[in-house]
């Protein structure tokens, strides 16, 4: 009625007769309704009239949420555990020297910008494989292998994930340990593949569950597609030991499954890159043609520059040929060809000897204070009173633990000790500094005493 009586008013009428009152209420009610709703009814039209109104927003990152709360985070003694890159000791990022230094060597030779061809820089290509395979691999040396670059371990794996969903008719499936790394199944997934999985960690000993795995290994429908993690596995730092592996690859061939090796942390898990190749060597010294997703963004701290490499085993050089031919094709309408820098920043390492060599000490280094806090962290506990078996600490090895903490306890580490990691208890122990591991250790042991 308000509305009614405010237009009445606004037109200097006399109070009208009551059915024309009435009447000049309803309309000007429905006017001020339509006024009203006019703003509301323009929205919800240019919401249904657009292309993606359907789209629902999403959930965020697992663990750029546990970033973006730590950067929210006050408390001067904060730590954020979540992140998979390494920090030196004074927890800051870290630029290798011998990457350093070959910038400037490729800045002193003023190269041109070209495109790359789309398997990427020979120099580079060939290195990785070299790299992973080793010098005297008779795979590498008769040519039996085809290496075409990627946009880092993640676009290398995806590399292999469509050339997989394309040629790989045997099988859409696709079996991951439990746990794996989280983009694995997304990658798989949306390349079209099915994704399966096989035990690999068991909570009870913070361990590899090896009956476990070899149990549902041994089941695993001939002809599917297997993943392994080479070395440092993703979030759980448990790997299998040597003969662990043989025993692996004898199933693995027994049940004709193709394996497809993740090896995203090479000389950083034990400081040795032909240990952390070992998994990879042997099972292609038995026989097994594997495929292959490398990664430099750890090793040589080059997250960002995203160099990386997918390498196919086959079983001679001409069908290596052939299957690099189809690789081009595949990649070419996805981005036409790979990033040039991070690659010739990784070729001239590989490929200098002074630089190799500073590289394989610097590599070392970095695996060195990783295992060194894994070793502080457990005797740090000890001091505060801790009675619990951290053994696996030191046992697991690469930039990840899984610590065993449980998701309420992980929830008081954050609120009571700014100590932010994932819900699953992973530690990034890249995050762990001589500085700041006697708080990590104090803070652990007031959550699990
Ligand atoms: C197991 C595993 N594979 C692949 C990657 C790929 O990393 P990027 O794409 O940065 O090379 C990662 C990185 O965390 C990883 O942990």
């Amino acid at each position: 009625m308000r509305g009614a009586e405010r237009s009445a008013g606004a037109r200097g009428e006399k109070c009208p007769p009551a059915a024309a009152t009435a009447a000049a209420a309803a309309m000007a009610l429905l006017h001020s309704r339509r006024l009203l709703a006019a703003p509301r009814l323009a929205a919800a039209a240019s919401r249904a009239s657009s292309w993606w109104s359907h789209v629902e927003m999403g959930p965020p990152d697992p663990i750029l949420g546990v970033t973006e709360a730590y950067k929210r985070d006050t408390n001067s003694k904060k730590m954020n555990l979540g992140v998979g890159a390494y920090r030196d000791d004074n927890g800051k990022p870290y630029v290798l020297n011998c990457v350093r230094k070959a910038e400037a060597m490729i800045a002193s030779k003023k190269m041109d910008k070209e495109y790359l061809p789309i398997g990427g820089l020979a120099d580079f290509t060939r290195a990785s494989a070299e790299l992973a395979l080793g010098e005297n691999s008779e795979a590498f040396k008769s040519g039996r292998y085809v290496t075409v670059q990627g946009i880092s371990g993640t676009g290398s794996l995806r590399i292999g994930a469509n050339f997989l969903q394309r040629f790989f008719k045997a099988s859409r499936d696709v079996y991951l340990p439990k746990p794996s790394w989280g983009n694995h199944t997304p990658i798989f997934r949306d390349a079209g593949m099915q994704l399966q999985a096989y035990r690999y960690y068991d909570p009870k000993t913070c361990s590899l569950d090896f009956s476990g795995a070899m149990d549902d290994i041994s089941k695993i429908p001939e002809k599917s597609i297997i993943l392994l993690h080479a070395c440092a596995h993703n979030p759980t730092g448990v790997d299998p030991r040597q003969e662990q592996w043989k025993e692996l690859a004898a199933t693995v061939k027994k049940r004709n499954l193709l394996v497809y090796f993740d090896m995203a942390y090479q000389g950083f898990a034990s400081g040795d890159i032909n240990r952390d190749a070992w998994a990879v060597r042997h099972f292609i010294e038995q026989g097994i043609n594997i495929v292959l997703s490398q990664s430099f963004a750890k090793n040589m701290g080059l997250y960002g520059e995203r160099a990386g490499a997918f390498t196919v085993i086959c079983s001679d050089a001409d069908e290596a040929k052939r299957v690099e031919s189809q690789l081009k094709i595949l990649i070419r309408p996805m981005y036409s060809n790979p990033p040039v820098n991070g690659a010739r920043i990784a070729s001239m390492i590989l490929n200098t000897p002074d630089l190799r060599k500073e590289w394989l000490t610097e590599v070392k280094g970095m695996a060195d204070r990783i295992i060194s806090m894994r070793t502080q962290l457990v005797s740090n506990l000890k001091k505060e009173g801790s009675s619990h078996n951290w053994q696996h600490i030191t046992d697991q090895i690469g930039m990840f633990c899984f610590t065993g903490l449980k998701p309420e306890q992980v929830e008081r580490l954050i609120k009571e000790f700014s100590v932010y990691m994932t819900k699953d208890g992973r530690i990034s122990v890249a995050g762990v500094t001589s500085g700041n591991v006697g708080y990590l250790a104090h803070a652990i042991h007031q959550v699990t005493k």
